[in-house]
């Protein structure tokens, strides 16, 4: 495997930091996505690519040696390609009312935003998708204009505009997976391989929620593993990643690889950019505000400790 980043002891395993930066189309106030469903979004990646998702609970005992904390952790980038200050979030209004898989969300050209360069950016695009797609990737070695994920606006995050069956940011954990070079468990065939060994051979994409032992493919006496997050189920059926697809998408840093420039990306050591959001607003009190202006102060407080390196703007009343 890869070893990178920091770590006290040589038993706990590395994060690799990945920056993100989010683009955000909207020709409807709708799918201008809220940073809350952003940051709920992130959340989910920073679960399910660290084998801390609740829901491993859900995998059958004969498949949990399998499942793999892949050691990936996932922040918006808190500076851009220039070293500005950044809180890894572009908001654009667009003219496109649905975008198809063509790329048009990738190009400021045509009605979407350009991609920061892959070296040091996991570039998301959240738009509204056509025919009902949940979301696409670019191919590992493809070009780089075009290099990222797309997620519907639907289907990104946990909160805000996400609809059920779809609401627990899977998409987003699923297209990443392809991002880092991962091939459905089916392997896009029938019986097809997916160049991964534990994954069992399965014929086809599993939908829905099922639950027991499915065989096909000879792969008795367990079965498919439906609850990758490399096959079709709903959100709340998919659980892991397995051993041997940490390797296939830990392969893509070593040295030389697509992946690798990102181990050294400027905003992966940056303090990262929106800050947790909380439910919970600042509340403000002025308990000396009057007669003594001179020595008047205002007690703002935070509900929540992630908010306190959040930037705070004083502006004089009168001005
Ligand atoms: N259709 C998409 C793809 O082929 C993703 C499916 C995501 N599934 C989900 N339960 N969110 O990449
Ligand atoms: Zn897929
Ligand atoms: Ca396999």
């Amino acid at each position: 495997g890869v070893t990178s980043g920091t770590s006290s002891n040589a038993s706990t395993p590395s994060l690799i930091t990945i920056p993100v930066v989010v683009h955000v189309l909207y020709n409807t106030n709708a799918e201008n996505v809220s940073n809350q469903q952003i940051e709920s979004q992130i959340a989910v990646l920073n679960k399910d690519y660290q084998k801390l998702n609740p829901d491993t609970a859900g995998i059958p005992s004969y498949f949990v040696s399998r499942a793999a904390n892949i050691g990936l952790r996932f922040i918006l980038a808190g500076i851009d390609s220039n070293g500005n200050v950044t809180t890894g979030i572009v908001r654009k209004h667009t003219n496109v009312t649905a975008f198809s898989i063509n790329d048009d969300m990738k190009s400021s050209a045509t009605g979407g935003d350009d991609p920061w360069n892959r070296d040091e950016y996991l570039n998301i695009w959240v738009c509204n998708l056509d025919d009902g797609t949940l979301g696409y990737s670019s191919v590992v070695g493809g070009p780089s204009n075009t290099d990222g994920v797309v997620v519907q606006y639907t289907a990104f995050g946990t909160t805000g505009t996400v609809q059920a069956p779809f609401n627990l940011g899977r998409t987003c954990t699923h297209e990443i997976g392809h991002w880092f070079n991962l091939i459905h468990t089916w392997g896009d065939a029938f019986c097809g391989d997916d160049d991964v060994a534990d994954t069992p051979p399965q014929s086809q994409a599993t939908y829905g929620n099922p639950k027991g032992i499915v065989i096909s493919c000879n792969n008795a006496p367990t079965g498919n593993l439906y609850m990758d997050f490399m096959d079709f189920t709903d959100d709340a059926g998919m659980h892991m990643f397995t051993n041997g697809q940490r390797d296939r998408m830990l392969a893509l840093f070593a040295a030389g690889g697509p992946r690798y420039p990102l181990l050294s990306s400027p905003a992966a050591t940056a303090p990262p950019g929106e800050p947790a959001m909380t439910a919970a607003s600042p509340t403000f009190s002025s308990p000396s505000l009057y007669p003594n202006p001179a020595s008047s102060y205002v007690i703002i407080n935070l509900p929540d400790p992630s908010e306190i390196g959040a930037l705070l703007e004083v502006y004089n009343q009168m001005g």
